[in-house]
């Protein structure tokens, strides 16, 4: 493990964490009650270590972000290396530094050659923001602000703040007020597992599609700005759409004159066994969300690049962009960033990923399809799903909702790692260093929760 401060007091941290910190995606009081907050001290490669000694494989990679893994001390160098030179300036008012310069030009490298130029953020919810802003930007500059409705999809997550909140199709996060935008539209999900009961996978994408040209005649073609997708949904649990799907959305945008976001903020960054998403699926899109990956969650920095025909509008007619943040472009996390897309390269993580251990990983999974409680599996290169049922043949879940889902997560803890319910979809991203004996204790340990988890629910 790395070298860390070892003599924290985890009970008094427990203590003052579960006294004073709100946190995110978290029921605070049920928390209290249960024992407080896991503590996690540090990290190495693709394990986690939290205060009580306890070794955790991260099956997650955190948020699905650390895709280098952790412990890459070059990381730590360069930052303090920049922090020492320059720890901050801004990039507004026509300044730049010699870091986001530098970063702007290697990510537009990775993007096909119609991407040149890209926009800083500093979460995945705030670089969906700019990309609202952008597309506002472009119609308007264009002449045609009518063009203003953005159509997003069920079960999708696009981020946390109240545009980015409203954007994804989280129906918890719309419960509590999180669908304020009115300008943003919905339809449903190419959910092969929910909709394709007695159906063909063709059937469902080809459904899922026409949703999409359905709400773009209803809305009124010169009224629909963009359609945001990812071009596999992560948050949603790891939904592969059908091979058909991502063609016809395509083509609805391309006839009806919709930009075509591609958030990439999980996809990206070789997830997939591609650079982006967007090259494994296929897809030709106009604005692209990234973030995590990007810096594999050394520092936050989050991105949107901008295709020419965009830029071309935005750039060439649109005057001052009134948009950005004090820390679009910091520095330190543009180092940062730079120095990880040199790692991802130097060390063939994308190709590890595409050719060795993503198939690999991909078999791993598709191996627990003969356990009793594991109805569908579906995955690509390092990420990958698997739903809980009751039923394998009628897909019956079990009541009520979601609770299979925590007990299996539980059980997975327990055993010493980290996967995590979408609800009752079990999900795993971990990072993509993962070497294939590491992966065969993930699954091995995954086969353990599924059968203390069947005996929970009275299945063995
Ligand atoms: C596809 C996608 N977009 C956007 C976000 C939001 O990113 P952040 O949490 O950095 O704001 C996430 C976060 O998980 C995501 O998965």
């Amino acid at each position: 493990m790395a070298d860390v401060r070892r003599n924290y007091d985890i009970e008094e941290l427990g203590r003052i964490n579960t006294a004073h910190h709100f946190q995110p995606f978290s029921d605070s009081k049920a928390m209290a009650e249960d024992g407080g907050a896991r503590m996690i001290t540090s990290a190495s490669g693709v394990y986690l270590q939290d205060g009580h000694g306890n070794r955790l494989l991260d099956g997650m990679a955190g948020l699905w972000c650390v895709n280098i893994g952790y412990g890459h001390k070059e990381l730590a160098e360069v930052a303090a290396q920049q922090m020492m030179e320059l720890p901050y300036y801004n990039t507004f008012f026509r300044t730049a530094t010699p870091p986001v310069a530098e970063l702007s030009a290697k990510v537009a490298s990775l993007l096909p050659d119609n991407f040149n130029r890209v926009f800083f953020s500093n979460s995945g919810s705030e670089a969906n923001d700019s990309n609202i802003r952008m597309v506002h930007h472009y119609w308007q500059t264009k002449g045609q602000p009518e063009k203003r409705f953005i159509i997003s999809r069920d079960n999708a997550y696009h981020g946390s703040t109240v545009a980015s909140a409203t954007l994804g199709g989280m129906s918890a996060m719309h419960k509590q007020g999180g669908k304020l935008v009115p300008s943003i539209h919905h339809v449903m999900e190419p959910n092969i597992f929910k909709f394709g009961i007695n159906k063909s996978d063709e059937e469902v994408g080809a459904m899922a599609a026409k949703a999409l040209e359905d709400k773009v005649l209803e809305l009124g073609p010169d009224n629909v700005a963009a359609f945001i997708g990812e071009p596999i949904q992560g948050a949603g649990g790891v939904i592969v759409p059908p091979a058909n799907y991502w063609p016809e959305i395509q083509r609805i945008c391309d006839q009806y004159d919709i930009l075509l976001i591609c958030d990439e903020v999980i996809c990206g960054f070789g997830r997939t066994g591609n650079w982006f998403g967007f090259e494994t699926l296929g897809i030709k899109p106009d604005l692209i969300t990234m973030a995590k990956g990007l810096s594999s969650g050394y520092l936050p920095i989050s991105a949107i690049a901008i295709s020419d025909k965009v830029n071309d509008v935005v750039v060439s007619d649109g005057g001052e962009f009134a948009h950005g943040y004090t820390y679009s472009g910091h520095p330190a996390a543009c180092a940062v960033a730079l120095r990880n897309i040199e790692i991802i390269e130097r060390e063939g993580l994308v190709e590890k990923v595409r050719n060795e251990t993503g198939p690999y990983a991909q078999r791993l999974l598709k191996g627990l399809e003969d356990h009793p409680l594991v109805g569908y599996t579906r995955g690509v290169g390092m990420f990958g799903a698997f739903e809980l049922v009751k039923n394998k043949e009628t897909r019956e879940r079990f009541t009520p909702a979601g609770k299979v889902g925590i007990t299996c997560r539980d059980h997975i803890m327990r055993l010493g790692a980290i996967i995590r319910p979408c609800g009752e979809a079990m999900v795993f991203s971990p990072p993509l260093t993962i070497e294939k004996a590491e992966l065969d204790e993930l699954f091995g340990l995954i086969r353990q929760a599924l059968d203390a988890t069947a005996k929970d629910w009275g299945v063995m």
